[in-house]
């Protein structure tokens, strides 16, 4: 396997200026998302320098078509799951929709709800559209990560999961929108679902990491879905995934072998059971065969009295 380079996690804690001085260091970020304890520490194990507890929880654990569904007390929930293994990576959780699109004080206090959790940051949706909110919550000393091109909680909005930034007039507005974010102070920006061509401009552009998913490889960083990388969402590939893993056909397999043992009486074996010393299985059997007679004689008589 050729040298990745070093990944900033492995020797001390990532830290948000580690992830913004990275910019530029020829290694390319990674962001894998995590969503609970195991999904966590496999993440972690690989060296990921940032774990993304997304609202994709919404589609790829919860069973939704969308990432609507879920609220600022699942993704805590979550968070705190991925939190409490003690990952080096840094932690990012997702404002989900309607978390930071009301007041400026509800924006703030549902971002501190996730770094209460144990996020180190936080990250949301949009461009200029959202940076009072950005900023409020900038200004409650909590570091924000943007997000922008398909933004899924627009789906309604944007008519599905689709590429953005294809015409000019739209690149040059996510290309503003990304200025705009940077200069307002968040330390990173996702670009989903963008042509090359678009993330390359972003990225030369602004002076914070760009972590790219669906957007070519002239982003600073790429970021995947954990169910996707493992085939754990094997119903839908989308065409910027690449599987390593068919998690979820290889778990059939498992699954449906530990069924058939059950049924065929092959498990448990001796090995996965537990002995009792021989007195006291001796002792078990008398007394199982004296109390069964005592019960049998019981019910015969009763069955006579009657
Ligand atoms: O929720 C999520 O998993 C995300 C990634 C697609 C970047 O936001």
């Amino acid at each position: 396997m050729a040298d990745s380079g070093p990944s900033l996690a492995r020797t001390r804690p990532v830290r948000v200026p580690d992830v913004v001085a990275s910019k530029g260091s020829g290694t390319p970020l990674v962001m894998i998302t995590a969503y609970d304890a195991p999904s966590a520490r496999a993440v972690e194990a690989a060296g990921a320098d940032v774990i993304l507890v997304g609202d994709s929880l919404a589609m790829v654990v919860l069973g939704y078509d969308d990432t609507l569904h879920v609220t600022t007390d699942d993704m805590a929930h979550h968070t705190a799951a991925v939190a409490r293994t003690g990952p080096n990576a840094l932690v990012v959780a997702d404002l989900p929709w309607m978390s930071y699109h009301l007041s400026t004080q509800e924006t703030v206090a549902n971002a501190a709800r996730l770094i209460r959790a144990g996020a180190g940051a936080v990250k949301l949706e949009g461009g200029r559209k959202r940076l009072d909110h950005v900023r409020a919550i900038l200004d409650a000393e909590i570091p924000v990560m943007g997000h922008l091109g398909l933004t899924p909680q627009s789906v309604h909005a944007l008519g599905g999961f689709r590429v953005q930034g294809k015409t000019l007039d739209a690149a040059r507005v996510i290309v503003d929108d990304a200025i705009a974010l940077a200069e307002a102070g968040v330390f990173g920006i996702v670009l989903e679902c963008v042509p090359d061509a678009v993330a390359r401009m972003v990225t030369e552009t602004v002076p914070v990491p760009t972590i790219g998913i669906g957007a070519g490889r002239h982003c600073d960083g790429q970021v995947l879905v954990f169910h996707d990388i493992l085939g754990w969402e094997d119903r839908i590939t989308p065409k910027f995934v690449r599987r390593y893993a068919e998690m979820q056909a290889d778990a059939t397999v498992a699954l449906a072998r530990f069924a058939a043992d059950v049924r065929d009486g092959s498990f448990p074996a001796s090995p996965e059971t537990f002995h009792a010393a021989d007195g006291v299985t001796e002792a078990l059997g008398l007394y199982g065969s004296s109390a069964a007679s005592a019960a049998s004689a019981a019910s015969s008589s009763a069955t006579v009295d009657a």
